[in-house]
């Protein structure tokens, strides 16, 4: 056992860090910081708290930075991480690729969105338990790294459905730390997580078990990983104050918690100001134009990453439906697509990536005339352009199959000028909080799509802005900051 009697008091571990390198030809490495809930959450402590942050090095400008890194104290430059302490493992790439791509991305990701279909169906043969073996080895590294980093009685806050087997490995080594973990996906419902292995079930659970606290972004969430413990373990689950929810297995309890991430509001409002995004919604007015009546035409926005979870595909097919059944908004919308390039390694992201391309071309083909494009696609990703077209959405549209929380449909009410039309899927956590005021769609249908981004188009400009109002005042309910300190005095620290 790996002991420290110095060390972090608070630590995250999570598989892609707040940070990521590329290697030039000329062996200089380029540093590219990334955001998200878990980048403010963990400034919102202060360089004080002694955080340290535990991430896997994801390519070679992550590996080389990482050796650089082992040289010295173990940290990455401070000056490429904000000054935030980032500890970049090293993990073989075989195991790597294995843990991330086939065990993680392929099997866990598509058990908890519920994408496996006919073709694409789980194959748990011997390839497969051999990219077992690589998650289980990735996830020890983490816990040896974790276990080496912290202080006595230190918080750690374990995310995500790469590292479930993090707790009770951790546990193992350092049975001081108090030990929370973190699912930032749904949770798929008993039948069809034991789609899985019954031995890879019960070590997943059992993995997360391990943590004194589970936590989801939401209550149905939680409430489907207790019923998973329950039927896979014969964990007893009990009710709970705190949450809701607590799961007793071989004599150990974990509370279950639930935090639903919200937007940033103030970073939001502040960013999509930036003369960057003011050029690239010049940029964007330009190519959507104006109808025949002279009116700037009304715009449909999605922004995502090249996601299978995320319905793309459907969602232009409710668009074509919509030009098809509704011929009074051809020539006089336009639908803003952006889908930015995601888990390229894997066959089927690249699939995916093309049908959305195809079909989009294909809209543009049938309906599109001399002045008017009726789909602008756009892959690079760019976070100024998205800034700038929330700014300019009439409507969001967001209909993922399934989605833990989906932080575009709480970030574009907050940006919008005109006050948007949310039309979201009911899968989407994000539906728990913001229902009331969105037009909630069943992602599956494409008529019902089509009607909603109709009922969106056309709703009164007082009502729109009215719901937005209050759609934006939901979505910042719990920003990052909140979100982070909330798990962490859950925690006890
Ligand atoms: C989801 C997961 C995150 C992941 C992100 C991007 O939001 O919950 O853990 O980092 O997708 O996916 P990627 O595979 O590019 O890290």
């Amino acid at each position: 056992m790996v002991s420290s009697s110095s060390g972090a008091q608070v630590l995250v571990a999570s598989n892609r860090g707040p940070v990521s390198y590329s290697l030039g030809a000329d062996g200089t490495l380029t540093s590219r910081r990334g955001g998200g809930g878990l980048v403010s959450g963990l400034s919102a402590i202060g360089p004080d708290a002694g955080a340290v942050w535990v991430c896997a090095a994801l390519g070679d400008g992550d590996r080389e930075a990482a050796r650089r890194a082992a040289a010295g104290d173990g940290l990455l430059d401070p000056g490429d991480t904000g000054g935030q302490s980032v500890r970049m493992l090293d993990i073989a790439p075989e195991v790597f690729a294995d843990a991330y791509n086939g065990v993680a991305n392929s099997v866990l990701w598509f058990v908890h969105h519920l994408l496996y279909q006919t073709p694409l169906e789980p194959a748990f043969d011997a390839e497969f338990r051999g990219q077992w073996a690589s998650y289980e080895a990735y996830n020890a590294a983490f816990a040896d790294a974790l276990a080496e980093a912290a202080a006595p009685g230190a918080a750690v806050l374990v995310q995500d459905y790469h590292l479930t087997l993090v707790p009770g490995l951790l546990r193992e080594r350092r049975p001081d730390l108090r030990i929370g973990h973190f699912s930032h996906t749904p949770w798929a419902p008993p039948d069809y997580f034991r789609l899985l292995p019954d031995d890879v079930a019960a070590e997943v659970l059992r993995g997360i078990l391990g943590g004194d606290r589970a936590a989801f972004l939401t209550h149905r969430w939680a409430a489907a990983f207790a019923e998973c413990c329950a039927a896979v373990l014969d964990a007893e689950v009990a009710r709970d104050g705190e949450a809701g929810l607590r799961v007793t297995y071989e004599g150990r309890t974990t509370r279950l918690g639930v935090h639903g991430l919200g937007a940033d509001a103030d970073f939001l409002r502040e960013r999509s100001r930036q003369p960057d995004v003011d050029e690239r919604l010049a940029d964007l007015r330009e190519q959507i134009g104006t109808g025949e009546d002279g009116a700037p035409r009304k715009t449909i926005v999605r922004v995502d990453r090249t996601e299978l979870s995320k319905n793309i595909v459907r969602g232009l097919q409710a668009y074509r439906r919509l030009l098809t059944d509704r011929p009074e908004w051809r020539g006089r919308v336009v639908h803003i697509a952006f889908a930015y390039p995601s888990r390229q390694d894997l066959a089927v992201y690249r699939q995916y990536t093309e049908e959305v391309g195809r079909l989009a071309a294909e809209i543009n083909d049938e309906f599109g005339t001399d002045g008017w494009l009726p789909v602008v696609l756009h892959v690079k990703d760019d976070f100024a352009r998205s800034l700038a077209a929330y700014r300019l959405a009439d409507v969001a549209l967001v209909n993922p199959i399934r989605d833990g929380m989906n932080l575009v449909a709480k970030e574009v009410p907050v940006v919008s000028e005109a006050g948007c039309a949310l039309v979201l899927s009911r899968e989407a956590g994000a539906c728990a909080e913001l229902a009331e005021d969105a037009l909630v769609v069943n992602p599956y249908d494409i008529g019902g799509t089509a009607e909603a981004l109709h009922a969106a188009l056309t709703m009164p400009q007082d009502e729109r802005a009215e719901r937005a109002k209050r759609l934006a005042a939901a979505a910042t309910a719990l920003p990052p900051a909140q979100w982070f300190l909330d798990q962490l005095r859950a925690l006890g620290g």
